[in-house]
C-alpha cells in the first residue's frame, strides 16, 4: 500500500513563518518481483535498498517486494517489467542471456574463481556498459547480486563423479547455456521455473536439481532430494532489473539516485549472503540432507568445452578478459 506523506507548506510573510496549506502526497510504489522467500538475503538487501531510497527522496518512492513468486516466475516477472506493469524484479542471468548472449560471459561455469572474485567483478564498474545496453529490450539492469555457487542435488544415489551424472534428469534454469552445461556433465538438463522443481522431483519427473544452499534450504528441496553434492560448477549472477518505461517517467536526478543506491546494495547483499550460507546448510542437514564433497575439478573440466562453444563474439571475449583480469 502507498505511504501517505503529509508536508506542511511554509511561507514567510513579512518575517513571520506561516503554514499556508497542508497537502497530501502519495509515494510512488515500486513493485519488486522476487521469486524467493522474505528470509532470503537478497530480500533483505532489496529491503535495505528501499529504505535508503525512501530516505534519499524524502519518502517519494517506496519499494514493495512481492516474494515467493507472487507476481509470477522470473520469466513472467521479466515480461511484466518490460511491459511496465511491474517496476522492478530480481531475475537470474540465464533469463537475460536469452535477450543478449553477451550476458553468457558473466554466467558461464567458472567465470569466477570464487565469491571474492565475483564481488570484485560486480562492484568494479566493468559491467556498467553491458547493464545499460538492455534498455532496448524495455528494461535496464541496475546491478548484480550474488547467488553463491550452484551444486547438483539428487533424490537417490548421490553424485560423486561426473560419471554418476550419466542419464540423470536434472532441472536447470530456462536457458540454452544451462541445458548445454548439463549435457557437458553427462546428464540431461530439463529447463523449468524454480517453483515447479519440488513437485517434479517428488513425482519422479526429475532426478534432482542444481542450486545454491540457500535456495535448496529455503525451498525445502532437501525433503525430496536429500543428496547435495558440492560440485560448485557455476556461479550465476542474479540481476536487479527495472522497467525502462518507469525509469523514463522519472527526473534525471531520481534516476541517478536509484542507479547509485542499487549499485551500493550489491556489497550489502554479498555481506548478507556470506552471513547466511552456513545456516542454510545447517538447516538442510538438520532436516536430513547429506552434503557430499566431490572432486570439483572433474566437474569444472567437463564444462570446459562450453567456453569455446559459447564465448564467440568480440563483446563476449572482451568481457571474459576483463573478468579474468580482476581475478
Ligand atoms: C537461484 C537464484 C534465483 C533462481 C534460482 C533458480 O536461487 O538466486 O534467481 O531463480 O536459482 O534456480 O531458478
Amino acid at each position: 500500500m502507498n505511504k501517505t506523506l503529509k508536508k506542511a507548506l511554509l511561507t514567510t510573510v513579512a518575517g513571520a513563518t506561516v503554514a499556508v496549506s497542508s497537502m497530501t502526497f502519495a509515494a510512488t510504489e515500486i513493485k519488486a518481483a522476487f521469486n524467493q522467500s522474505d528470509s532470503h538475503p537478497q530480500y533483505a538487501a532489496l529491503a535495505e535498498f528501499g529504505k535508503q531510497l525512501e530516505a534519499a527522496t524524502d519518502g517519494r518512492y517506496k519499494i514493495n517486494i512481492y516474494p515467493n513468486a507472487l507476481l509470477g516466475d522470473q520469466r513472467a516477472a521479466l515480461e511484466l517489467v518490460q511491459a511496465g506493469a511491474v517496476q522492478m524484479a530480481v531475475v537470474a542471468n540465464p533469463l537475460i542471456e536469452n535477450y543478449d548472449n553477451t550476458f553468457t560471459a558473466i554466467g558461464m561455469p567458472f567465470a569466477y574463481t570464487g565469491i571474492e572474485h565475483q564481488e570484485k567483478v560486480f562492484t568494479s564498474g566493468v559491467l556498467d556498459e553491458l547493464f545499460a545496453s538492455t534498455k532496448k529490450f524495455g528494461f535496464e539492469v541496475l546491478t548484480a547480486y550474488t547467488a553463491g555457487s550452484r551444486n547438483i542435488y539428487t533424490k537417490k544415489d548421490n553424485v560423486k563423479n561426473v560419471a554418476d551424472m550419466n542419464g540423470r534428469k536434472i532441472r536447470v534454469m530456462q536457458s540454452n547455456t544451462m541445458v548445454e552445461m548439463l549435457s557437458c556433465m553427462g546428464g540431461t538438463g530439463v529447463p523449468m521455473s524454480q517453483g515447479e522443481v519440488y513437485t517434479a522431483v517428488q513425482q519422479g519427473v526429475l532426478d534432482g536439481g542444481e542450486n545454491n544452499e540457500i535456495t535448496y534450504a529455503d525451498m525445502k528441496h532437501y525433503e525430496v532430494a536429500p543428496y547435495f553434492s558440492k560440485t560448485s560448477h557455476l556461479m550465476v549472477p542474479d540481476l536487479v532489473v527495472v522497467s525502462d518505461d518507469f525509469m523514463n517517467s522519472l527526473s534525471k536526478e531520481d534516476q541517478a539516485t536509484i542507479r547509485k543506491l542499487a549499485k551500493d546494495s550489491t556489497l550489502d547483499e554479498f555481506a548478507k549472503w556470506n552471513a547466511r550460507i552456513g545456516d542454510a546448510r545447517a538447516l538442510a542437514e538438520e532436516n536430513g540432507a547429506t552434503f557430499i564433497d566431490v572432486d570439483v575439478k572433474q566437474f569444472q573440466d567437463s564444462c570446459k568445452p562450453l567456453k569455446n562453444k559459447l564465448i564467440k563474439s568480440d563483446a563476449q571475449k572482451a568481457l571474459t578478459n576483463a573478468i579474468n583480469e580482476l581475478s
